[in-house]
């Protein structure tokens, strides 16, 4: 059964409770926009795509919560909750997207009753084109991967970070389609192991072969020949191609120059914030605990100084192309980027 991670059903909203995966698949189920602030904040879910479908549902949530009878009423309960959504996570765009693009909905209709039906549908529809999306964009990736490459990535970008079929492993899963033959090499990803946690599940769960490294065995595996190619998913991309992503990105990015291997990101259209320049964007920094601990048992004395950021930046000049539902952008990536999008 391929994994679907979060779902509008009879109106509340269900999703993977990911903090408990790989040990158990759980689903939980939401009736408040709070509770999925919260899940969003406590990486219930995660990984961009998801937490853009999930903040739309959320506000979903909140115009059926709401008892306003009037528009204006309706719309000033629903702002409220976008802020509390979005202030949930600072880095992944496709949160603020998701939530713009209710409230865009929201703004047109002409009456409280209509906003309800209407933020509702587009909601569900948004999680529906997400799955769509990435299918594209996986057959567009596919063909940069051949037969018996050894695929390294790291973090999450699978079905789990996205409603369904995932970024960066959605081009994995393509490609074994395409009849290719490809082994995936993933990071543990500390310090929330969404490598070694979620990763190594989904692609167990689909019969992918997975093999799970240390993420000190980086330079290790590419020295000793054991990788071919690189994909990883994005939280940001900016109109330059520089790349937010899992914290650990960057120096791998930075290892796969060193020894000549292609550096690929796969990220829809929503992931991309064409405005923004690199000072503008807030890495969020996480709790100190992730770091000083494994689960309950402690590895790091107490009262010590931490640096905990989720995300780092891959500057352009160490990717090879992000691939898109629209193509791949090559560099240079200014021009290609630009070319991505419809109306340009
Ligand atoms: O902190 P997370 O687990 O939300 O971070 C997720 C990532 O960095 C993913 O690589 C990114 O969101 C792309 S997901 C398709």
């Amino acid at each position: 059964m391929v994994l679907r991670t979060v779902e509008w059903k009879d109106n509340s909203v269900v999703m993977i409770d990911q903090t408990k995966l790989p040990n158990t698949l759980e689903y939980v189920t939401y009736t408040d926009y709070n509770q999925v602030a919260d899940a969003i904040r406590n990486l219930v879910i995660r990984g961009a795509p998801a937490i853009g479908v999930s903040g739309a549902f959320g506000l979903a949530l909140a115009a059926l919560q709401s008892n306003a009878t009037e528009k204006e009423e309706l719309i000033s309960y629903l702002e409220n909750a976008k802020k509390i959504l979005f202030e949930t996570r600072p880095t992944a765009v496709n949160l603020a997207w998701g939530l713009d693009k209710i409230m865009q909905v929201a703004n047109k209709a002409t009456n409280a009753d209509e906003i309800r039906n209407n933020v509702v549908e587009y909601a569900k529809k948004m999680a529906e084109e997400d799955i769509q999306i990435n299918m594209t964009m996986g057959k567009n990736g596919s063909k940069l991967f051949n037969d018996n490459d050894t695929i390294m990535t790291h973090c999450n970008a699978g079905a789990l970070a996205t409603v369904g079929y995932g970024t960066a492993l959605g081009v994995i899963r393509a490609t074994k389609d395409s009849g290719k033959n490809v082994k995936v090499i993933v990071t543990e990803t500390r310090p929330v192991q969404q490598g070694s946690r979620l990763t190594a599940f989904e692609l167990k769960h689909d019969g992918i072969d997975v093999i799970l490294i240390p993420d000190t065995a980086v330079g290790y595996t590419m020295a000793n020949g054991l990788v071919n190619k690189i994909i990883v998913g994005a939280d940001r991309i900016l109109r330059t191609g520089h790349v937010y992503n899992k914290i650990g990105t960057y120096q791998i990015a930075i290892m796969a120059k060193q020894h000549d291997i292609s550096f690929y990101v796969a990220a829809p259209l929503s992931t991309f914030d064409m405005k923004s320049n690199p000072e503008d964007i807030i890495i969020e920094q996480r709790k100190a605990s992730e770091v000083t601990g494994i689960g309950d048992k402690k590895t790091a004395p107490d009262g010590i100084d931490v640096i905990n950021p989720a995300f780092d930046l891959t500057p352009p000049e160490l990717i090879s192309g992000i691939i898109t539902e629209n193509g791949i952008a090559k560099p240079p990536f200014e021009k290609s980027i630009r070319q991505l999008f419809p109306a340009n």
